[in-house]
C-alpha cells in the first residue's frame, strides 16, 4: 500500500470532474490505463450521509479500479466525519477533499469548494476530521487563490496553515485562481491564467509536503515535461476525457515503465459493453439509460476517420437502442478496421519545455513565520 502510494504521488492521475468521472468514465480509462490513478467526481458529504441505505450508486467501484481516490466536498465536519465512515468499507485509497470548485451552486452558497481557500483554519479542522475516521492518506486540490487574495504569499498561508494544523501531507494544485464573480465554471478553467511558477515555487519552500501540479496539461509528453521539471504527481483532467485513447494509453509505458497494452479499441469497447450492459437500469428505469453509458467514450476516436460519421450515427441510435450491444452494432460500422483494431501507437516523444520558463518566474520564497499567522488570526 505505502509503495503504490509513493508511486502514485510520483506518477499521473486523472482529475475529479464532477459528471464526468464518474463509474463510466473510470471504466473506461482502467481499461486503457493500468496505472493512472482516477479519482472520483466530487461527492458531497451530505449526499453520502443522506442517502446512506443506497451508497452503492455514489460509492461502489470495481476492485480494477485501483487506485482511486474519492473527492468529498463539503463545509459541515459532523458529516465530513460521518461521510468519511461511510466510505471506509469501500476501500479507496485516498480521501480527497475539495477546495478549489468555483460553481456558484458549491462556492457561493455556505462556503464550499474553492471559497474555504479564505479559511484554512476551516480546511484544517476538516481534515483532521476526515483523517481521523479513516486509515487511508489525505489530500487537498485548491487553486492557487481566490478573487484578490491571490499573492503566493497567501497561497503559502493556505498550505502552511493546514499541513501544520492537520495530517494533510499532499496538494494538488490547480495552477490558476478562482473568479467567484459569477463567471460560469467552465470560464472559471480558462480566464484566469495558469501560473506554473506558484507550483514549483511550493515545491521550493515545502520541501516536506508531495504536491501534484495540474491545469491545462494536454498529454503525455507534457506529463513528462512536468515531472522532468520536479513535478512530484501530474493530475490530467479535460484531456484524459476528451482524448483518452492517446492521454491515457500512453501514461502505462512512459510514466510507469510498465509494458504497453495490447488492447485494441475493438477489445476495449468490447469490454466495456459487457460493463455498459450490465449496469443500463441498474438504479431505477432509464437510470443509466444507453446516452449515459456511451457519453464518456464519445472522445475514444478523437481525430480518427470516421469520429464525426460515428458520432452522427450515435445520436440516432440513442433514439432507440436499448443496449450497448445494439448501439455498437449499429454505430461503429463508420470506424475503419485499421482504428478499431490497431493497439496505442508509440509515445509522442517530443520534447516540451511547456514548464521551463516557470523556473525563471519563481516568486521570492515564502516569508511568514509563524508568529506572523498566529497574530494575524487573533486580530
Ligand atoms: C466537467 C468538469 C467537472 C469538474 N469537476 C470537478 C470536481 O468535481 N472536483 C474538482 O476538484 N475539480 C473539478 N474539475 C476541475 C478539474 O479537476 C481540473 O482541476 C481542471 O479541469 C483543470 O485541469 P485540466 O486543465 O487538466 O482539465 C472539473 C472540471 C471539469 C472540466
Amino acid at each position: 500500500m505505502y509503495d503504490m502510494y509513493q508511486l502514485f504521488l510520483l506518477g499521473c492521475s486523472v482529475a475529479p470532474m464532477m459528471d464526468w468521472t464518474n463509474n463510466h468514465f473510470r471504466t473506461l480509462a482502467r481499461l486503457i490505463s493500468k496505472h493512472a490513478w482516477l479519482y472520483t467526481e466530487m461527492i458531497a458529504a451530505e449526499t453520502i450521509v443522506y442517502q446512506k441505505d443506497n451508497l452503492d450508486r455514489f460509492l461502489a467501484f470495481t476492485p480494477e479500479q485501483h487506485p482511486i481516490v474519492l473527492q468529498l466536498g463539503g463545509n459541515n465536519l459532523e458529516n465530513l466525519a460521518k461521510a468519511t465512515q461511510l466510505a471506509n468499507t469501500y476501500g479507496y485509497d485516498e480521501i480527497n477533499f475539495n477546495c478549489g470548485c468555483p460553481s456558484p451552486k458549491v462556492a457561493g452558497h455556505g462556503c464550499f469548494g474553492v471559497s474555504l481557500m479564505l479559511d484554512p483554519k476551516f480546511v484544517a479542522k476538516a481534515m483532521s476530521v476526515i483523517a481521523a475516521n479513516t486509515n487511508v492518506p489525505v489530500s487537498v486540490k485548491c487553486r492557487i487563490g481566490v478573487d484578490d487574495h491571490d499573492s503566493y504569499n497567501e497561497l503559502c498561508d493556505f498550505i502552511y496553515q493546514v499541513s501544520s494544523q492537520s495530517p494533510t501531507r499532499h496538494f494538488i494544485i490547480h495552477a490558476r485562481k478562482a473568479l467567484l464573480n459569477g463567471i460560469s465554471p467552465a470560464d472559471n478553467r480558462k480566464i484566469p491564467p495558469l501560473k506554473y511558477e506558484y507550483y514549483f515555487a511550493l515545491r521550493r519552500d515545502f520541501p516536506d509536503l508531495r504536491f501534484t501540479i495540474n491545469g491545462g496539461i494536454n498529454g503525455v509528453d507534457e506529463v513528462n515535461a512536468a515531472r522532468t521539471e520536479g513535478a512530484h504527481g501530474v493530475m490530467v483532467g479535460r484531456a484524459a476525457y476528451h482524448n483518452p485513447w492517446n492521454t491515457l494509453g500512453h501514461v502505462d509505458t512512459v510514466v510507469y515503465g510498465a509494458p504497453h497494452s495490447d488492447l485494441s479499441r475493438r477489445q476495449v469497447l468490447e469490454q466495456y459493453q459487457v460493463y455498459g450492459d450490465s449496469i443500463l437500469g441498474k438504479y431505477g428505469p432509464n437510470r443509466p439509460n444507453v446516452r449515459d453509458v456511451v457519453k464518456p467514450i464519445l472522445g475514444l476516436f478523437h481525430c480518427e476517420p470516421g469520429n464525426g460519421l460515428w458520432k452522427r450515427n450515435a445520436d440516432a441510435a440513442f433514439q432507440h437502442c436499448t443496449t450497448l450491444k445494439a448501439f455498437f452494432e449499429e454505430t461503429l460500422v463508420a470506424i475503419p478496421d485499421s482504428v478499431l483494431d490497431s493497439t496505442v501507437a508509440e509515445a509522442p516523444s517530443s520534447c516540451i519545455d511547456k514548464f521551463a520558463n516557470s523556473k525563471n518566474l519563481l516568486p521570492p520564497p515564502y516569508t511568514t513565520s509563524e508568529q506572523d499567522i498566529l497574530y494575524a488570526e487573533m486580530v
